[in-house]
């Protein structure tokens, strides 16, 4: 019986995992990604917590087919090179002929986005949804687009780049780690969320959020959900780029479900309230008429299990 390794490459952890030829996640295994040690350490890092996931010469590691992997950033996806990554250090490298050589299984590469919509649409909250769209809310904003039960990459891999939506006007626009300005990510990530914060702080507007501790996004949502002005301002800012975001998708994929997974999403209802309301005030009625906005199931393993699928479903 056939097995598949899946790896979530982050810009803290990576997390391997086998799965079944159904799809079913049999164990996993995380360690740190080591970013500061360069892109040769994380390589080995990935070889390594896979032979520690599965042991080479076992009879299980025979029946490994191939190993995917989920990577954030720009990638020649068929040829298997990152070619820009906002978060890691990778530039031009050619992982899967690297990884080919260190684990002498077949890779295959994809976006960490694309993979975690993948997982989501097969196992977790897009299941039996033929046309579904995946936001990450992290470090940065990630997206990956189901059309048709098939994912989409685009003619340079980019399909679904969501975080890169250009969505703030000019006046108000900041620059992102892409090197263009008013990206999404930059007012809805967790990292965007963190700079509108200490950017209120540091201006002495009146709110309850401090900078003596290292502020989190999470705390941003409390002070929100406790009726601080200031930050119920950033949360309703973050969300109303989002539900913009996901008009525009609407008129161009129509999707049926949009399904928001990253560490952002635990705000839960009090954000996906907000997003829908925008969605929906945004988006001609037919394109919004009967199409959910829900939480991410798969949660943190949505990543591995979508990367495993990168060979199942191909
Ligand atoms: C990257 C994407 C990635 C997302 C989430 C963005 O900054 O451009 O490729 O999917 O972060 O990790
Ligand atoms: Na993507
Ligand atoms: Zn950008």
């Amino acid at each position: 019986q056939a097995l598949y390794i899946g790896v979530d490459l982050g810009g803290t952890a990576i997390k391997t995992g086998l799965c079944s030829a159904d799809g079913e996640l049999i164990r996993i295994h995380e360690g740190p990604t080591q970013t500061e040690l360069g892109t040769e350490a994380i390589l080995n890092n990935i070889a390594a917590y896979v032979k520690e996931l599965v042991p080479p010469g076992t009879p299980e590691w025979d029946r490994v087919q191939g190993v995917g992997i989920g990577i954030a950033g720009f990638l020649d996806i068929p040829n298997g090179i990152i070619e820009f990554s906002a978060n890691l250090p990778f530039r031009n490298v050619p992982v899967k002929q690297l990884m080919e050589e260190k684990l002498g299984k077949p890779i295959k590469i994809n976006n960490d986005a694309n993979v975690a919509a993948l997982g989501e649409a097969w196992g977790g909250a897009g299941k039996g949804v033929a046309d579904c769209v995946c936001y990450t809310l992290g470090t940065g904003v990630g997206g990956g687009i189901i059309v048709n039960d098939r994912l989409i990459e685009g003619f340079s891999g980019m399909a679904g780049e969501l975080g890169h939506m250009s969505v703030v006007p000019d006046l108000e626009a900041i620059q992102c780690g892409c090197g263009q300005m008013g990206c999404l990510e930059t007012v809805s990530s967790a990292t965007g969320i963190i700079r509108m914060a200490k950017d209120a702080v540091e201006r002495g507007d009146r709110t309850s959020l401090s900078l003596v501790e290292n502020i989190m996004a999470k705390e941003v949502f409390d002070a929100a959900k406790a009726g601080d002005e200031v930050a119920s301002r950033i949360v309703s800012r973050a969300a109303f780029y989002l539900g913009k975001s996901m008009a525009a998708v609407a008129v161009i994929v129509n999707p049926r479900r949009f399904i928001i997974g990253g560490g952002v999403s635990k705000a839960g209802e009090f954000l996906f309230e907000q997003i829908r309301e925008v969605f929906v005030k945004l988006t001609p009625e037919r394109a919004h008429a009967g199409v959910d906005i829900v939480a991410a199931q798969l949660g943190n393993n949505a990543g591995v299990v979508g990367a495993a699928g990168l060979f199942l479903r191909a």
